[in-house]
């Protein structure tokens, strides 16, 4: 097989807890557009390949048929257990006390693997949408944030740690406000932070203060999500890969602008988990993170890019008299109770 890399040459990052873990991953949201079957052949791929994390999540409605490749690898001795890391999140619906055991638990066999290595609260609240719903409608029972269900919910993530069921948890689409809030409440801290980040939304400040508190970042839809559902594009939209300076730039190295988008994420420090299905893309991702770097100022360029350009609004978690999805993001500075 030729499309092969040494995982000891992927760089890597360090935890609190002093595990290190690959600085690239791979996605396994399929969206509308690949199934179950197809996203875990490709996991199944990036095995061989030499990829050693993956970001999995018990909404993605394929952790049983990737937890089968997981079995196979590890029966084949293609790689060990504990040479992965993989993660999982607790969906939205899963909050209430007793839930996030049971879905952890439903994840651990579905993955069929003992424990996982990093649960990831999927979502700050407990508003739910029907999958599919309209972008627009609201879930009578959806409410704001709130600090006390929060660590209600983070209180029973610290118990799957010390039970063994998962070695480390983790929040994703936080802000400052709402860190600020339960942070300084909690007992055991988060060893990675998932947040959207690509050029066109580099969230500088929120990167700053998770880094600040030694806790790593996972950016999600790394590359800007170029192909996901019309139905969370809007008008005001970036593309990043078709950005001038991105694209300039990756014609001046002779790839794909995604490699472009991947290459500033790993080089600035984040921990890019780009999704594709099709090897030849999968194997570059990988492979353009350990050669041929961006300059400093092919950095300093990209970081000109930012547009401040939320593609993931969560909309469809709004609740009624809700203004826009800025008031899922405390856009206002102030955090609603
Ligand atoms: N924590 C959260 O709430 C959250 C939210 C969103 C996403 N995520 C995670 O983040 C992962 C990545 O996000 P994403 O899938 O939305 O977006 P993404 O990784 O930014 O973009 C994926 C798309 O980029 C294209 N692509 C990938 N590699 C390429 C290459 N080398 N050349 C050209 N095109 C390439 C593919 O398009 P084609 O398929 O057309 O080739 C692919 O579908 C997800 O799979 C999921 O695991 C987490």
């Amino acid at each position: 097989m030729g499309n092969q890399i040494n995982p000891a040459d992927v760089p890597k990052r360090t935890l609190y807890t002093g595990e290190q873990i690959p600085a690239i991953g791979m996605g396994t949201f399929g969206s509308d557009r690949f199934g179950a079957a197809e996203v875990s052949a490709a996991v199944s791929g990036a095995i061989r390949v030499g990829y050693r994390l993956f970001d999995c999540a018990a909404v993605y409605g394929n952790e049983n048929l990737i937890g089968q490749v997981f079995a196979d690898a590890f029966g084949e001795g293609v790689v060990k257990r504990e040479e992965l890391f993989i993660t999982s999140k607790v969906w939205n619906d899963q909050h209430a006390p007793g839930n996030p055991t049971k879905s952890v638990k439903k994840t651990l066999a579905d993955l069929r693997i003992e424990h996982i290595d990093i649960t990831f609260l999927h979502w700050p609240f407990r508003n739910y949408h029907a999958p599919g719903c309209d972008g627009d409608a609201r879930n009578p029972d959806s409410h704001p944030f709130s600090a006390e269900e929060f660590l209600e919910t983070w209180s029973e993530f610290e118990s799957l740690v010390d039970q063994g069921f998962t070695r480390h948890i983790g929040m994703s689409s936080m802000t400052i406000p709402k860190l600020e809030a339960v942070l300084p409440k909690i007992r055991i801290k988060p060893a990675i932070i998932e947040m959207e980040l690509h050029p066109c939304f580099q969230q500088q400040e929120l990167y700053d203060y998770i880094r600040a508190r030694d806790i790593q970042v996972i950016g999600f839809c790394p590359i800007g999500s170029p192909t996901r559902p019309d139905r969370d594009k809007t008008p005001e939209d970036h593309v990043d890969i078709a950005e001038p300076v991105v694209a300039g730039i990756a014609k001046k190295h002779g790839v794909h602008p995604a490699v472009i988008c991947l290459k500033w994420a790993v080089q600035r420090g984040q921990i890019p988990i780009p999704f594709s299905v099709y090897e030849n893309e999968y194997y570059a991702n990988l492979l353009n993170v350990i050669v041929d770097p961006l300059t400093d100022e092919e950095m300093a360029q990209l970081k000109t890019v930012d547009a401040n350009d939320r593609l993931i609004k969560g909309q469809v978690f709004l609740w009624e008299h809700a203004d826009s999805w800025k008031d899922l993001w405390d856009l206002d500075g102030t955090i609603t109770k």
